[in-house]
C-alpha cells in the first residue's frame, strides 16, 4: 500500500482548527478526524457509566469496551461511541469540563494514539489535535500549530452554545478553556506543545 498523506493541525482548544481542518481535507478529498471528539467520546462514556477515573484497573477495564468510529452523515464526519451517535452529546459542556482530565490518563491516551494511527496508516488524512505533529504522526507532511487569544476563542464559542445553553456565560467559558489549555499542555504524558517543525499560525479574528 502507497504511504499515505498525514496533515497534523495542533493547537489551543477552540481556536477554529478543526474549521480549518474540515475545509482542508474538503479541498484536497482527504479523511478529517477529529481526535478531540475522540477523547471527548471517552470522557462521556466514563461520565454516563460513573467511571473512578482515578482508579487505573477500572479505567483500563472500560476501555476495552469502547469502540469510536467515525462515519458519513448529514452532519460530516460524525463520531460514533460504541455504534452511537454522539456529536451532540460530546460537545456539551459537562464533557468539556472533564475531557482534559480524561485525555491525562495515560491508558487512555494510548489506545486512542494507536487508533489514529491506523485511521493514519489507511487514509490521506487531515487530523487535528494536541499531539498529532509530535506524537501520533511525528513524520507528518504538513504540520501546523494554531494559537488564538482566549477571549476571542470564547466569544466564538459562546455563539455556537447560546441557543442550546441560552445560561452560558462568556467568562464562564473563558475559564473552561483557560484550564483545559493549563491542564493539555502541563500533563506530563504529550503534552500540548509546538513540534519545532511546524508553523505556527496566530488567530486573531
Ligand atoms: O479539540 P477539543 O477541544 O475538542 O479537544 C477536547 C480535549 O481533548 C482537549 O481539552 C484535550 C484533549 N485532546 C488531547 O489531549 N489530544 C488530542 N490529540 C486531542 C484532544
Amino acid at each position: 500500500m502507497a504511504k499515505k498523506i498525514r496533515i497534523a493541525i495542533d493547537g489551543v482548544s477552540s481556536s477554529g482548527k478543526s474549521t480549518m481542518a474540515k475545509q482542508l481535507a474538503k479541498t484536497l478529498g482527504f479523511i478529517y478526524i477529529d481526535t478531540g471528539a475522540m477523547y471527548r467520546a471517552v470522557t462521556l462514556f466514563f461520565l454516563q457509566n460513573q467511571v473512578d477515573m482515578e482508579n487505573p484497573d477500572s479505567v483500563v477495564k472500560t476501555l476495552e469496551n469502547i469502540t469510536i468510529t467515525f462515519q458519513q452523515t448529514d452532519q460530516g464526519n460524525t463520531c460514533f461511541l460504541n455504534d452511537i451517535n454522539v456529536e451532540k452529546e460530546i460537545r456539551g459542556m459537562e464533557v468539556s469540563q472533564w475531557v482534559s482530565q480524561v485525555s491525562a490518563i495515560p491508558a487512555v491516551r494510548r489506545k486512542m494514539v494507536s487508533l489514529q494511527r491506523e485511521m493514519g496508516e489507511k487514509d490521506n488524512v487531515v487530523m487535528d489535535g494536541r499531539d498529532i505533529g509530535t506524537i501520533v504522526f511525528p513524520d507528518a507532511d504538513v504540520k501546523l500549530y494554531i494559537h488564538s487569544p482566549a477571549r476571542l476563542r470564547a466569544e466564538r464559542r459562546w455563539l455556537e452554545l447560546k441557543d442550546s445553553n441560552p445560561a452560558i456565560t462568556v467568562e464562564e467559558i473563558v475559564n473552561n478553556l483557560e484550564m483545559r489549555d493549563h491542564i493539555d499542555s502541563t500533563r506530563e504524558d504529550s503534552p500540548l506543545v509546538k513540534a519545532e517543525d511546524a508553523t505556527l499560525l496566530t488567530i486573531r479574528i
